[in-house]
């Protein structure tokens, strides 16, 4: 059973990446928005990948929408880990959606809806947020989230100029979208970028305070090594590791280890 009800109220969602689940109490709980917070190359692609091809797996259908990169590149990743990508994405168990920045006004979060309903997510990666603040210019971002407001809206002769955030605050842009993903009602992870090493602020300013869940990843170097590390940093509902611990990317996918407490 993917997500186990385990009698506090909180549904938890289970990564199903190895020893993860372990740091927050068995999984996510179900519909929260939790952020990957690290620098380049520190794998949040990657833990939001296998957060969706786990949850495919074991039936629960998942979107990926990309900022950053291209499609082809989630397909060439899951080869290296021996992932059925496309076999899960032909059985709309997995829906990968690369968003097109070469244009204006994107209503990108209708785009994420339907394909959300479409397939009946359970799962969503959002990768990521650093790249929607950068592309702001780009979207379209409603002020109301409830459709049925925005139908009464519509019918009231309103302008589109009402119904979008039409101000320069990237904050408050950054904000409306959490909300809009929140309203997906899936359980989603958020990737955005740290601000800078040693830091645990995000360069979006706004998504470490609005998620529920902040998981921090980090690669150090000590001696003539990178180690890779990761924390939670927040889970509200959850008694979550205190602790950093290593992980490394084995034939599978990503292996989180027990933390070294001394
Ligand atoms: N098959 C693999 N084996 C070992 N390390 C890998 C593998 N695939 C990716 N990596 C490591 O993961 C890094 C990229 O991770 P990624 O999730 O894209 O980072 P981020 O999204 O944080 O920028 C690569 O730079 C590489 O160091
Ligand atoms: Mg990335």
């Amino acid at each position: 059973m993917i997500v186990e009800d385990i009698g506090d109220q909180v549904r938890r969602v289970k990564t199903g990446v190895s020893g993860f689940d372990d740091l927050v109490e068995g999984g996510f709980p179900e519909g929260f928005n939790i952020l990957v917070m690290g620098l380049p190359g520190t794998g949040k692609t990657l833990l939001g990948q296998e957060f969706l091809y786990r949850g495919a797996l074991a039936g629960e259908p998942g979107v990926y929408i990309s900022l950053d990169m291209s499609d082809a590149i989630f397909r060439q990743q899951g080869d290296e880990f021996g992932w059925e990508i496309e076999r899960l994405e032909k059985e709309d168990k997995l829906s990968i959606i690369k968003v097109p920045l070469d244009r204006k006004s994107i209503k990108l979060f209708d785009i994420i809806g339907e394909e959300v309903n479409r397939i009946g997510a359970k799962r969503l990666v959002f990768d990521s947020l650093a790249s929607f603040s950068i592309n702001i210019d780009q979207f379209e971002v409603p002020l109301v989230y409830d459709s049925e407001v925005m139908k009464v809206l519509d019918s009231s002769n309103m302008g589109d100029k009402e119904l979008f955030y039409t101000g320069n605050s990237k904050q408050r842009m950054t904000y409306l979208a959490i909300n809009h993903l929140t309203k997906m009602k899936t359980t989603n992870v958020i990737i955005t970028d740290q601000i800078s090493e040693g830091s645990n602020s995000s360069i979006d300013g706004v998504s470490e305070y609005v998620c529920d869940g902040v998981v921090c990843m980090y690669n150090e170097l000590i001696g003539v090594k990178h180690a890779r590390t990761m924390s939670v940093l927040k889970m509200r509902d959850t008694n979550h590791s205190p602790y950093v611990h290593n992980f490394d990317f084995n034939n599978g996918g990503i292996s989180v280890k027990p933390a070294e407490t001394i």
